[in-house]
């Protein structure tokens, strides 16, 4: 292929970031545009870094691993959430828009402090391996998992807590006070996992109410959109008629004992 042939690919991206610093007082949210020339299977998170290379080294964005795994470049792309390590410009047309996630605190331009809110969800949720023993004997061997359970709750375990379900719930948008998908799969996965000691009545006790997962209005823009394809789906629908169940049974419990019917005598 002749060098005319392979520069007639690259186009002239013009990229417009929403930009705004918080901890400035002078700053204003506005949209920037740049442009830069698309290189050959160019990520956004390579034309992020070329930008605050070669043109503007104020530009804030957050990466780590570069390959889907840290869950840190999640961002709305044209107004979609994703990661910007995953996306081809090329997937792209040659004008779009780049902005922070919604719904979690800004750091500046496209950085948002997820790691604050995932780590109050998973407080709030308790989010680890819940066990009665209390002297666990570290040279005890391991009960082995039977492998397709191991298989289960790893499928379950692929969260990378992007953020990108919260930034894509309607649910979270009207109340901040929502665990969010996120949450209500990490409850499905330790609820799955038999080192965990808690019961229905546990998990009732952080997920039965509307900031749980009744919350959640099913409309699924989280399962849309979740980089690492989790069957948020089927762990909502599934958590919910757990909840549902439990939740009846604690009304049982709470109801009056029936009096006992007087028969109306007739006249
Ligand atoms: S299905 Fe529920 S958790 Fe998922 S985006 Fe909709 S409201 Fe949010
Ligand atoms: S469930 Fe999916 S979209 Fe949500 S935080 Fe985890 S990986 Fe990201
Ligand atoms: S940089 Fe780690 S997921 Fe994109």
């Amino acid at each position: 292929m002749s060098k005319t042939q392979t520069e007639t690919k690259h186009r002239l991206l013009k990229i417009s970031i929403l930009r705004y610093n918080p901890q400035d007082p002078d700053s204003v949210p506005h949209m920037q545009t740049y442009e830069l020339e698309e290189g050959d299977r160019m990520t956004l998170f390579i034309a992020l870094n070329d930008l605050r290379d070669e043109q503007d080294p104020t530009l804030q964005f957050d990466f780590v691993c570069r390959a889907g795994i840290c869950g840190s470049c999640a961002m709305l792309i044209n107004g979609k959430p994703g990661l910007a390590c995953r996306t081809l410009t090329r997937d792209l047309p040659s004008e779009f828009t780049l902005a922070p996630l919604p719904g979690f605190e800004l750091i500046g331009d496209l950085s948002v402090n997820t790691g604050k809110w995932m780590r109050n969800m998973s407080e709030r949720i308790e989010s680890w391996v819940h066990t009665k023993e209390i002297d666990i004997d570290m040279r005890k061997t391991e009960v082995p998992m039977d492998p397709q359970l191991a298989e289960d709750l790893y499928n379950l375990d692929h969260c990378i807590e992007c953020g990108c379900c919260v930034a894509a719930c309607g649910t979270f948008r009207m109340r901040p006070d929502f665990v969010g998908a996120v949450a209500i799969n990490k409850i499905a996965r330790f609820r799955l996992d038999p080192r965990d000691d808690r019961n229905d009545a546990d998990f009732y006790e952080v997920m039965g109410d509307d900031s749980g997962v009744f919350g959640c209005m099913s409309l699924l823009g989280c399962d849309d959109f979740c980089p690492k394809q989790l069957p948020l789906r089927t762990q909502i629908a599934f958590i919910r008629r757990k909840m549902a169940e439990q939740g009846i049974k604690n009304y049982d419990k709470v109801l009056p004992t029936p009096k006992k019917l007087i028969p109306i005598k007739s006249i």
